[in-house]
């Protein structure tokens, strides 16, 4: 099938070349994939030959992507390769798809060629050219994590970013540092709870299952809504880094992984038995996240710590009191935050998640 097509569209391209009206040569990349920062439309055609026939039959369309794989994807561009000033980073690899410019860009289009490049996404696209997209700014190009896409563009700055998934997904990234976790940023989102609310509670599904919960809506900033993003179990992490929310601020605290354990996702943290855990780091510094203090008995802390009247997640507990995400049992009834029974404190704080 996919030679009888390659013969076909070849003749079609032959035709192309020697129509007079295009003194162009087509060209055509087996194993790339291109950016365009406008597609047309993307549909879903029979094979290569079909693609090209709509990027063909549609006047708009200079060049189009072919996904040789099963989806038999045809992304119609409005644009072809002498468009970007850095054509070549927009021309990335990607072994399943065929990319073939059919026409020459068009005369609006060429003009841009005299612009020069934006040094921002700041608007105003008649007075310069936009910069391609890079790492994590497009489905095409989603990363591994937030740190990845930090390493590649130092400059990056806070907000969402595609990370790769089928279908890749938007993830909130802080990729300014947080002071109380370090001078280096890269953050990826995994969680934000509201200890008022039961949903992350400690025996909710959400530790033990890797449903997501509305990631799509708010797991792209750090937005009091709660959320749980794939990241839980997709991102694999050594540091993670805390905050709980208190009046006005959110206090934040870092923890790591335990040695030899790093690299690994949130998920199996959470399954029985329980076998992975945190490094220690001293009481006052689980205090700090809300500004209380525990009570003098005896402390255990990391993930999964439970005694007779409480269990926490993530977090620190004595014999009244914790400091936790993910929280439970007959001491308060909150899902993050702080409790302690002998001076009667129940302090729910909205609580975030972060890993890198
Ligand atoms: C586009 O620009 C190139 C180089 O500046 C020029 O050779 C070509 O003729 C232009 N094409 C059109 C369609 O204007
Ligand atoms: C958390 O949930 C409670 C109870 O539903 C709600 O009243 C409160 O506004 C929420 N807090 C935040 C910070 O959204
Ligand atoms: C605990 O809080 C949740 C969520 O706010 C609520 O649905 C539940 O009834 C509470 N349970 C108790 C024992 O108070």
């Amino acid at each position: 099938m996919t030679s009888i097509c390659e013969i076909f569209c070849g003749v079609f391209l032959l035709l192309y070349i020697l129509q007079p009206a295009y003194s162009f040569s087509s060209r055509t990349f087996v194993g790339k994939y291109f950016i365009s920062n406008q597609e047309l439309k993307t549909i879903k055609v029979q094979d290569w030959m079909g693609c090209l026939k709509h990027c063909h039959e549609e006047p708009l369309c200079i060049s189009y992507n072919f996904d040789k794989g099963l989806s038999k994807r045809c992304v119609l561009n409005k644009h072809g390769i002498e468009d970007f000033i850095y054509a070549d980073s927009d021309l990335v690899d990607d072994a399943g798809w065929i990319f073939h410019q059919l026409k020459p860009v068009t005369k609006r289009t060429n003009k841009s060629r005299n612009m020069i490049p934006c040094q921002c996404n700041c608007g105003s696209s008649n007075q310069c050219y936009p910069p391609p997209p890079g790492l994590g700014d497009v489905p095409e190009k989603a990363a591994s994590s937030c740190k990845e896409i930090l390493e590649q563009r130092r400059q990056a700055q806070d907000g969402a970013y595609y990370l790769q998934a089928s279908p890749s997904y938007k993830v909130y990234c802080q990729m300014t540092p947080i002071s109380d976790c370090g001078d280096e940023g890269g953050w990826t989102l995994v969680m934000k709870i509201n200890g008022s609310k039961g949903t992350f509670r400690f025996s909710e599904r959400y530790w033990k299952e890797q449903d997501a919960y509305y990631q799509e809506k708010y797991g792209g900033d750090l937005s009091e809504k709660e959320t749980k993003l794939k990241t839980f179990q997709l991102t694999s992490f050594d540091d993670m880094c805390l905050g709980m929310k208190t009046l006005n601020d959110i206090k934040w605290v870092k923890i790591a992984l335990k040695r030899g354990q790093q690299n690994m996702e949130m998920f199996p943290i959470f399954q029985k038995p329980y076998q992975f855990g945190f490094k220690e780091i001293s009481k006052e510094k689980w205090e700090g996240l809300v500004e209380s203090n525990l009570d003098d008995t005896q402390t255990d802390s990391g993930s999964n710590i439970r005694n007779d009247k409480a269990k926490v997640r993530i977090g620190i507990l004595a014999s009244k009191s914790y400091i936790g995400f993910g929280t439970g049992g007959a001491m308060g009834n909150i899902s993050c935050g702080y409790v302690r029974t002998d001076t009667k404190q129940v302090q729910p704080t909205f609580g975030y998640i972060l890993i890198r």
